[in-house]
């Protein structure tokens, strides 16, 4: 049985570096005999445009019918797309691998794996405005902690069996010491420590070696994700899984950057490795790890697009990537 992708290329450069990925994926599903069956469709900005919703149904059913989804980043409503996406399918831990590349400029070396938790917090969307007070409600469940905790113990597990929980219980007591209190129960007998988290900033750059799987809530996550992609040398690099109990969605940890669409200058590492997480997810870590090395290759080979101080497109680095696998 092959397993149903479905890709949504998104808006602004997600069309470009989805394409430039998809020569890869395919490329690699070829060599290492992985059976896929690949839709299309769309979602977000130009959907809104043109159907009046950032998410049609079409795309939900196929959604809906698919094994995992591989998505380029979506503009505007982003937040509605994404969000719902990972709400439905209770896409319960993203998975933010942190690990800067040789050949790749970086602030400061850095391998660490972010486990945000990915369908709480104030990303509820439980926000209400009442004359001149607006509120956000900050949700934190036992189960949603626990959940999530628990990819933070497998990856640890297969790492140094080290994590750092981050929060900010000194303000958020009851919230947050929460999320701490459940994390702290369900890591037993890994090595833990807990930071808050604008300490945690402050190591992300001051030392982020120190760090190995972090595991934090949704918006700290958010934040400490782009933060950490630009320490490893640039966020067009950064890849993520939404994992849940029966279905995934892969995508770069960047957004639409309509300012550079249609350039061709944009680069497709950050969707080529999120590709990579994919077939490690569908039991094919053979095809993933190809893939890796494949693009550590080829910026050896100095197939770079501008951001990291090449001169090749988006295309360019798709197609050699695919190549040479
Ligand atoms: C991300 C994005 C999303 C988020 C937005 C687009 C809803 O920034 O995946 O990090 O905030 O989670
Ligand atoms: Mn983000």
């Amino acid at each position: 049985m092959p397993y149903k992708v479905l890709v949504i290329p998104g808006d602004g450069i997600g069309p470009e570096v989805v394409e430039a990925a998809m020569y890869v994926v395919n490329a690699a599903a070829a060599k290492f005999g992985v059976e896929l069956e690949v839709k299309t469709a769309e979602a977000g900005d130009a959907a809104l445009r043109k159907y009046g919703v950032a998410m049609p149904p079409e795309t939900l059913k196929l959604a809906d019918a698919a094994d995992v989804i591989f998505k380029g980043p979506i503009g505007e409503s982003a937040y509605d797309v994404t969000s719902l996406i990972r709400m439905r399918y209770t896409l319960y831990a993203n998975i933010r691998p942190v690990k800067d590349l040789p050949g790749v400029p970086a602030v400061k070396p850095i391998d660490c794996v972010f486990v945000r938790e990915n369908v709480e917090d104030v990303y509820v969307g439980a926000e209400y405005k009442v004359g001149d007070v607006a509120i956000a409600l900050k949700v934190i469940t036992g189960q949603g902690t626990r959940r999530v905790a628990r990819v933070a113990r497998r990856y640890a597990e297969a790492r140094k069996r080290r994590v750092t929980i981050v929060h900010k219980a000194n303000v958020l007591r009851v919230v947050d010491g929460f999320f701490r209190d459940v994390a702290l129960e369900e890591l037993r007998g890994l090595e833990v420590d807990q930071m808050y988290v604008d300490a945690a900033a402050m190591e992300l750059v001051r030392n982020p070696s120190r760090f190995d799987v972090v595991l934090t809530t949704n918006q700290y996550g958010d934040i400490l994700t782009d933060l950490a992609a630009q320490v490893a040398g640039g966020i067009g690099l950064a890849p993520s899984g939404n994992i849940g109990d029966n279905k995934a969605m892969f995508e770069p940890v960047h957004g639409a950057a309509f300012d550079i669409a249609g350039k061709g200058v944009a680069n497709p590492i950050a969707t080529i490795l999120s590709a990579a997480m994919m077939f490690e997810w569908l039991g094919r870590r053979d095809a993933a790890e190809a893939i890796r090395a494949a693009v550590e290759k080829s910026i050896e080979a100095g197939y770079k697009t501008p951001d990291i101080g090449g001169k090749y497109s988006t295309k360019e680095v798709g197609k050699y990537i695919a190549s040479i696998l």
